[in-house]
């Protein structure tokens, strides 16, 4: 039988990106970034994401192709991000999908981008459930429990920012660049937790709330420097590090145990953060809790996982007609629902 080829498009955010697989397999993953664009504006500028989308879409999907050696007429379903994501930047990857749809006459599968960010872990372990996903970046904070393939169910959120977009803000006031992530997480390791901040994990549940810590850091840095004291700049990291990450860890050793999981997978750029993954790879295990820690390609956008997600789409026959639109808001729970 012939092995189905499938070619995923994404675009939620500020990278480009085109994937093709083959029987499940990958066969090449080419992600056009633009963070060097948005660098000097210390964040992504949503209208020139779009823009910069529509310029890297054509040869980004060039790429994918020669990289696979595979021509458009083997592909056997073009698979798209139809959100969360950033609206104009979403629409460049939805219309190209649609576009080759239509000519090649092929399905289109809609895929959910945090669904997808869970997914990328089946390129290093088979999901195993009941799992937990601890849902981590730019624009999202979640803890997602997942009973079976395609069934997810939100446990907790964020109520304001997520967690990735906070390490940009406090980088941002330290002046440590754009995405803020790296710098701090590699600052952190230099610096000790002597300052006292504020955790973004609500009382009850498994809620979290990033503003506070955001605004609380960033008051702190002005009050500093206002008074003309010194800041040290790796310990500030270090102690916002701790209070972001172990927030999250705590709630999910929480969650595993109510849930009875079997794994526990990190997800979303923020999943690249080496504290959060020496934590979940050292306190999940000793709850009997795999650990499924996918590797850094895997951790920022890019389309290999919208085709892994999409293969099970695609045998639940989960496709959407030409007037698909996209859904910057798009709930997980509602993938099926286009
Ligand atoms: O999933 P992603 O690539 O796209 C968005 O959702 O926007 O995540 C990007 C986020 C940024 O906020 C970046 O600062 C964060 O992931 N990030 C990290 C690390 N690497 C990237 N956060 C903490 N530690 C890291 N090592």
């Amino acid at each position: 039988m012939k092995e189905r080829v499938i070619l995923a498009i994404e675009s939620s955010c500020d990278e480009t990106a085109v994937a093709i697989t083959k029987g499940g397999n990958l066969l090449s993953n080419a992600v056009s970034s633009q963070i060097a664009m948005h660098q000097k504006y210390g964040g992504v500028m949503p209208e020139l994401a779009s823009r910069f989308h529509t310029e890297n879409i054509a040869f980004t999907l060039d790429t994918a192709l020669k990289d696979a050696n595979v021509s458009l007429d083997e592909v056997d379903a073009f698979a798209v991000t139809r959100g969360p994501g950033l609206i104009g930047a979403l629409h460049v990857g939805l219309q190209a999908a649609k576009t080759l749809a239509l000519i090649y006459n092929k399905p289109l599968i809609p895929v959910h981008h945090l669904a997808a960010h869970i997914y990328a872990a089946e390129y290093v372990t088979p999901l195993k459930f009941p799992l937990l996903a601890i849902v981590v970046s730019g624009g999202n904070t979640e803890l997602v429990i997942m009973e079976d393939h395609l069934s997810f169910k939100t446990i907790g959120e964020t109520k304001d920012d997520a967690i990735g977009e906070c390490y940009d803000k406090v980088a941002r006031v330290l002046n440590l660049g754009y995405p803020g992530g790296i710098p701090i997480d590699r600052l952190a390791k230099t610096g000790e937790t002597t300052y006292k901040l504020p955790s973004p994990a609500l009382k009850e549940g498994y809620d979290f709330s990033f503003s506070g810590l955001k605004t609380h850091v960033i008051n702190l840095v002005n009050n500093t420097k206002q008074r003309g004291e010194e800041l040290n700049v790796a310990n500030l990291c270090a102690s916002f590090q701790k209070v972001a990450i172990d927030a999250i860890v705590s709630k999910g050793l929480k969650a595993a145990q109510e849930y009875n999981v079997k794994q526990v997978v990190i997800a979303g750029g923020v999943s690249a953060n080496s504290y959060l993954r020496s934590e979940v790879l050292d306190k999940f295990p000793k709850i009997n809790i795999e650990p499924a820690i996918p590797p850094l390609w895997c951790c920022t956008d890019q389309a290999a996982m919208i085709a892994k997600l999409a293969n099970y789409l695609f045998d639940e026959g989960i496709f959407a007609n030409y007037d698909l639109g996209v859904d910057p808001n798009w709930e997980i729970e509602d993938f099926r629902n286009y």
